[in-house]
């Protein structure tokens, strides 16, 4: 194995449910890996559990507290991380929240926070390291948008447009990278076990379950499988595309 071998890649949204699963997928396949994240008590512990998974003598792992909805933050982190490790070559952009409500309830603060965290993230990460990808002739973005984002779903209009607009950016910017040796794709997960989803009650998850051909919620290493083919060289000649890994939902 070891795909991944000798990479640095950032992990946002690295701290909790998807996100962790493909941190910890990364590290297995030989990577470096800062998980970007809000609560340093899960970072302490996500970057524990790297450091236990993976033995290889040089691997680096480390946590960095940063609202990516904020430019100057995510600006200030990545340069210090460029400095330090001299490159970054896998980014995947995971960080996300949603604020359901019907539309005509939705408060300007709900479709704000929704789009800045969601969807402006992916800008200020991306924006942050462009640059020093394009010089190196080497990238891997992987954008986690969502099924939702592709079928829309009532109560879910800010969330969906913030997921649906990863799309639009990831295929513009895969068209501008293409020359420069840069993929960029998506990954659209159906539904999954994650602190997201486990708000939903017994019924509502009965509901999502019987819309899914394969019968059963993802399960989070299964996103991680999709993410470790994206970021190796295995996908070197895929870029602009939406995987979706949803059992089959949209089939
Ligand atoms: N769970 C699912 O079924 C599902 C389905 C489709 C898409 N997704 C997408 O996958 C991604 C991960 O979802 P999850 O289910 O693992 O959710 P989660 O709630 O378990 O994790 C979300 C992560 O985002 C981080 N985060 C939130 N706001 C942030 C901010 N402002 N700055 C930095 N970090 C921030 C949190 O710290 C956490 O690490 C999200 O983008 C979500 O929209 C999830």
């Amino acid at each position: 194995m070891g795909v991944l071998k000798g990479k640095r890649a950032l992990v946002t949204g690295g701290t909790s449910g998807l996100g962790r699963q493909i941190a910890l997928a990364f590290a297995e396949e030989g990577a470096h890996v800062a998980v970007i994240g809000m609560n340093r008590e899960r970072g302490r512990e996500v970057v524990e559990r790297l450091q236990e998974k993976c033995d290889l003598p040089d691997q680096q792992f480390l946590f960095e507290s940063v609202d990516v909805s904020k430019k100057p933050q995510v600006n200030e982190v990545v340069d210090r991380l460029l400095a330090e490790w001299g490159g970054i070559e896998i980014l995947v952009n995971c960080a996300g929240i949603t604020r359901d409500t019907l539309f005509m309830k939705m408060a300007e603060e709900d479709w704000d926070q929704v789009i800045d965290t969601n969807l402006k993230s992916v800008y200020n990460l991306c924006h942050a390291l462009v640059r020093p990808m394009i010089k190196a002739r080497y990238g891997k973005i992987i954008n986690i948008s969502s099924v939702i984002g592709l079928t829309g779903n009532p109560g879910q209009v800010n969330y969906a447009a913030s997921k649906l607009g990863m799309v639009g950016f990831s295929r513009s910017l895969a068209k501008e990278l293409a020359p420069r040796n840069i993929n960029v794709n998506c990954i659209a997960p159906g539904f999954f076990e994650t602190p997201m989803t486990a708000s939903l009650t017994d019924e509502q998850k009965e509901r999502i379950i019987k819309k899914v051909p394969m019968g059963r919620l993802g399960e989070p290493k299964e996103i991680a499988h999709a993410a470790v083919f994206l970021a190796s060289d295995r996908s070197d000649y895929i870029t602009g595309q939406v995987l979706t890994v949803d059992g089959g939902m949209i089939a």
